[in-house]
């Protein structure tokens, strides 16, 4: 059977954790989880046969990491990567543009933006003709949103997501490459948002969100989602 090798940023919790867990279930796959706090991966259970968790450090705030990380794959003989999900983010980020924290914006634009192009530019002389790159956007990213939202600042930077996505998919013929909404999800993010509007909790589980995401991901070719802006559901976003 032939093996799989797939790296995810933001793997030790939330939806990178679900991720991590769903993929190494399957046989003979090698989930590579980049974090940024190697000792704060925990410990995964129920690995399918044949298959390993390898944790590399990447913090995205460091933007040489990208490139360090695959120097620590290479010397782990990783030598290829079939799906990259680039999904570590910082949330926190809200409010009008006339009143945005350039400070707070400046931090996301580094995380949510620089840090996955980074992530590309390292990850692409390893990806073979067919491999996958998710690049992780949100609702929060929708033009056609404003003004019905304050979200300058997060929403910004995954707008940017989207661009990258549609702008990758062009440029590089060999590579499947999209920008994915996970779904509103009960993670410390996705929950924090629910509270600030007076839900108890985000409407979907991790697992709701991950087993939709793999299914999209399994089921992208470069005439299907390719260069769109997808949501975990299947369907495609708006811009
Ligand atoms: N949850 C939702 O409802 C929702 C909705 C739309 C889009 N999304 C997107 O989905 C993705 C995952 O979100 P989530 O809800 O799982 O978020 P989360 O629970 O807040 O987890 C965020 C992950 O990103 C990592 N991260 C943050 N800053 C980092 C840095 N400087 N370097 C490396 N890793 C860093 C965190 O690592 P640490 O533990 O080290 O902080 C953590 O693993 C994000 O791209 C988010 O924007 C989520």
């Amino acid at each position: 059977m032939s093996s799989s090798t797939v790296l995810i940023t933001g793997a030790n919790r939330g939806i990178g954790l679900g991720l991590v867990q769903a993929y190494s279930k399957r046989p003979n796959t090698t989930v590579i989880a980049a974090i940024r706090n190697p000792t704060s991966m925990p410990e995964v259970q129920d690995v399918g046969e044949g298959s390993k968790v390898v944790v590399v450090k990447l913090d995205s705030a460091e933007i040489a990491d990208g490139k360090k990380a695959m120097e620590e794959l290479k010397r782990k003989s990783i030598t290829k990567l079939d799906i990259v999900i680039a999904n570590a983010a910082i949330g926190d980020c809200f409010g009008a543009l006339s009143e945005v924290d350039l400070g707070s914006f400046e931090e996301h634009w580094r995380i949510n933006v620089l840090a996955p192009l980074a992530l590309y530019q390292a990850c692409v002389p390893l990806m073979p003709e067919g491999s996958k790159f998710i690049w992780m956007s949100s609702g929060a990213s929708i033009i056609d949103r404003v003004p019905d939202k304050l979200d300058a600042g997060y929403g910004i930077t995954k707008c940017c997501m989207n661009y990258l996505a549609r702008y990758s998919h062009f440029e590089n013929k060999s590579i499947i490459t999209f920008s994915l909404s996970p779904g509103w999800v009960q993670t410390d993010m996705g929950d924090r948002g629910a509270r600030s509007v007076g839900m108890a909790k985000a409407p979907i589980t991790v697992q709701e969100s991950v087993e939709g995401i793999l299914k999209v991901v399994d089921d992208a070719t470069k005439e299907k989602y390719s260069g769109l802006h997808m949501r975990y559901n299947g369907t495609q976003s708006k811009w």
